[in-house]
């Protein structure tokens, strides 16, 4: 279990509208959607609820509005047991993403980043410093400034650092040095590094890139149904993922880099680490939704059990 650890999580709190069809629409086309839901998203929150789904003792930092769905986003962390006195509730409008999901579980995200956007660094710094974490747990979905603020700090604070590189963009990297891990998926790699890390020499290239831009520990690059790829400055490594059946790949990353975080402060080993994700990423691609496809620590084990 990861019950003794205390994590952090800065980012993103949506509410996820999921629109379910055979095939998308090409531009000017009409489809006929086959059904559609809400349900609780945002990288962040994702992310804050697969850390306390196994176990971890959680503060998420972010920021919603005064409105239905941040009400409800607020109310569906804390039954999670997420502390969520690091959340502001003035934002402008809560983020939204409207997630179009095809016949094969492959999904197209747009993102309304509403309050995510407008949460203030130096209050989210003392909100991460506050809650005293063995963990900070944090991606590209609020605005650049908290992000390098809150990783300069944990650096320094020596609080492991795991940076979720999503979703994609070209971020400024040099400003915040020395996190732990740094983990892109392959759209997010190639926003990063110009590379779509295709081949194990594009693997190679785009992880020796984002070593040297942020000076991280470890590079983990999350490779889809390919598994993901450690590089450590000396060697690189691809660990292959667990075969499912595909039901929705959203936030697949978001439970692999928690998970991956959780196993690498368990046990310092990078490789054991990644390869929990690989399990943990697997359990919520079979599983329709965003946080309500995280799965436990228990289900994680049985399915270790089950694979190997
Ligand atoms: O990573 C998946 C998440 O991305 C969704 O929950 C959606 O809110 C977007 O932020």
């Amino acid at each position: 279990m990861y019950g003794n650890i205390r994590a952090a999580v800065v980012g993103s709190i949506n509410m996820d509208l999921i629109l379910k069809m055979e095939k998308v629409p090409e531009l000017s086309e009409n489809v006929l959607g086959t059904d559609y839901g809400y349900a609780n998203g945002g990288k962040g929150a994702n992310q804050a609820t697969a850390l306390a789904m196994l176990g971890a003792d959680v503060k998420m930092i972010g920021k919603v509005a005064d409105d239905e769905n941040g009400k409800a986003l607020l109310e569906n962390l804390q039954g999670k047991n997420i502390d969520t006195s690091g959340i502001d509730t003035d934002g402008n409008q809560t983020g939204l993403a409207v997630i179009i999901l095809d016949g094969k579980g492959r999904n197209r995200i747009v993102v309304y980043e509403g309050a995510n956007a407008q949460i203030d660094p130096d209050k989210a710094v003392s909100h991460l410093l506050d809650a005293k974490p063995d963990l900070l747990l944090i991606q590209f979905e609020t605005n650049e400034d908290v992000v390098i603020k809150c990783v300069n700090e944990a650096v320094k604070n020596n609080i492991v650092t795991v940076i979720d590189c999503g979703p994609a963009k070209a971020f400024n990297l040099e400003k915040m040095q020395g996190a732990t891990i740094i983990s892109p998926n392959e759209s997010e790699t190639q926003a990063l590094t110009g590379i779509y890390p295709e081949t194990d020499a594009d693997i190679s290239k785009a992880s020796r890139i984002l070593k040297e831009r942020s000076k991280a520990e470890f590079v983990v690059l999350k490779l889809g149904e390919r598994g993901c790829s450690v590089w450590d400055g000396e060697s690189l490594n691809i660990l292959p993922s667990y075969k499912t059946t595909v039901t929705d790949t959203t936030a697949a990353g978001d439970c692999f880099t928690a998970a991956m975080a959780l196993e690498y402060i368990k046990n310092g080993n990078i490789y054991n680490a990644c390869d929990i994700g690989n399990k943990a990423g697997a359990i919520a691609v079979s599983r329709m939704g965003a946080a309500s496809s995280m799965p436990t620590f228990a289900e994680i084990s049985n399915y270790s059990i089950k694979e190997l």
